[in-house]
């Protein structure tokens, strides 16, 4: 077994988008678990934009980065995991982390193996479950609209409305992204927002008889192009404004008019505020994966060297897919 615990810690709070020399990596001899313990192998870590704003406060300098992730665990003192188990957890940027059982959650392997447990049964679809079920009241043929549609969230968010039978048009960022929400997940249209010089012009192609429901994951300018097409009674979901976490100054949104024109509804949210009902998204979820109708590509990057770069790329809109680093193999 190793005696190793490779980490990457917290070295400066960023200015901007969050870059590699705002980390610093150390190793340390792994910590043998004590009573109520477990020492786990982490397997896969997730990368989300929210880990920026976890760096300017909920995480100290010097202080092992903030990450959740899917371990196995190689050794216990709690009745409760038993050596080669997987678990997800909030496990930091650590090969080898140290956790009190209590804050891990077992992996059921019946539903989905490592991969689909970060990836369509993870915490990004659970967010895009309750984001467009519950926020945005989706119901069969509605005319929703997604940015960064084929980002994390944006991929489940778009599925889902597709089958609740909406028609689905999808945001995204290059021809690639595109053809990937054209052909492979289906969605009815899409548009390349980096090659349109007139976004609102672009929806109002692509959505030619509005918008009832917009999931937005990155506002400023796309929000307030999107707010220009809103049909009677829309409801708009902001789930992230990733364009804006790091824009000086601010994008200031101008058509907020358009929500009392239209009695429209727009409603924010946090995950987090759903925990006591991830159980009710997951058997959604893991239903839908089974029959084949929703999917996840997947942005992989090998090895715990990758997370310093890797969250800037959501910034830069680098990832394909859901991001995660590949720790260790999950089948070894
Ligand atoms: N409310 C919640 O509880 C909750 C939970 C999880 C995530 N979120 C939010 O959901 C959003 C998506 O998160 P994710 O983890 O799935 O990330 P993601 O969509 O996989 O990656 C971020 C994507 O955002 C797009 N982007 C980046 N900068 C942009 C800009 N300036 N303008 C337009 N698009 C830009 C890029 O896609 P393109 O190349 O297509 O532009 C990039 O790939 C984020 O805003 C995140 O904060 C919210």
């Amino acid at each position: 077994m190793t005696e190793i615990n490779h980490r990457i810690l917290l070295r400066a709070r960023p200015g901007g988008i969050p870059a590699p020399d705002n980390f610093i990596a150390d190793s340390v001899p792994v910590r043998a678990p004590e009573a109520d313990e477990v020492l786990l192998e982490t397997i896969f870590l997730s990368v989300d934009p929210a880990m920026r704003s976890w760096m300017m406060e909920a995480v100290a300098l010097g202080e092992v980065m903030r990450s959740g992730g899917i371990a196995r665990v190689l050794d216990s003192r709690s009745g409760g995991f038993q050596p080669g188990e997987l678990v997800q957890a909030r496990l930091g940027w650590q090969t080898h982390p140290t956790l009190p059982a209590k804050y891990l959650q077992k992996v059921d392997l019946a539903r989905g193996d490592a991969l689909a447990w970060i990836g369509p049964l993870g915490l990004s679809a659970v967010t895009a479950y309750f984001g467009i079920r519950d926020i945005g009241a989706v119901k069969p043929g509605d005319r929703v609209l997604v940015s960064a549609a084929a980002g994390g969230v944006g991929q489940i968010a778009a599925q889902i409305a597709r089958i609740e039978a909406c028609h689905v048009v999808g945001i995204a960022g290059g021809t690639e992204k595109c053809a990937f929400l054209s052909n492979e997940l289906r969605l009815d249209g899409v548009i390349d927002y980096k090659a349109e010089p007139d976004l609102a012009a672009a929806i109002g192609h692509a959505c030619p008889d509005g918008i009832d429901l917009y999931f937005d994951n990155v506002g400023g300018p796309t929000l307030d192009a999107a707010l220009l097409h809103l049909r009677d009674s829309a409801r708009v979901v902001l789930c992230g404004r990733i364009s804006q976490v790091a824009a000086d100054p601010p994008y200031g949104i101008r058509n907020l008019g358009q929500l009392s024109a239209r009695r429209g509804r727009m409603q924010g949210f946090q995950v987090f505020r759903y925990h006591d009902r991830y159980e009710e998204a997951r058997a959604w979820l893991v239903a839908r994966h089974r029959e084949g109708q929703l999917r996840q590509r997947l942005h992989i990057l090998d090895g715990l060297h990758h997370a310093p770069g890797a969250l800037g790329m959501l910034f830069r809109g680098e990832n394909t897919g859901k991001l995660i680093v590949r720790v260790s193999n999950p089948a070894t």
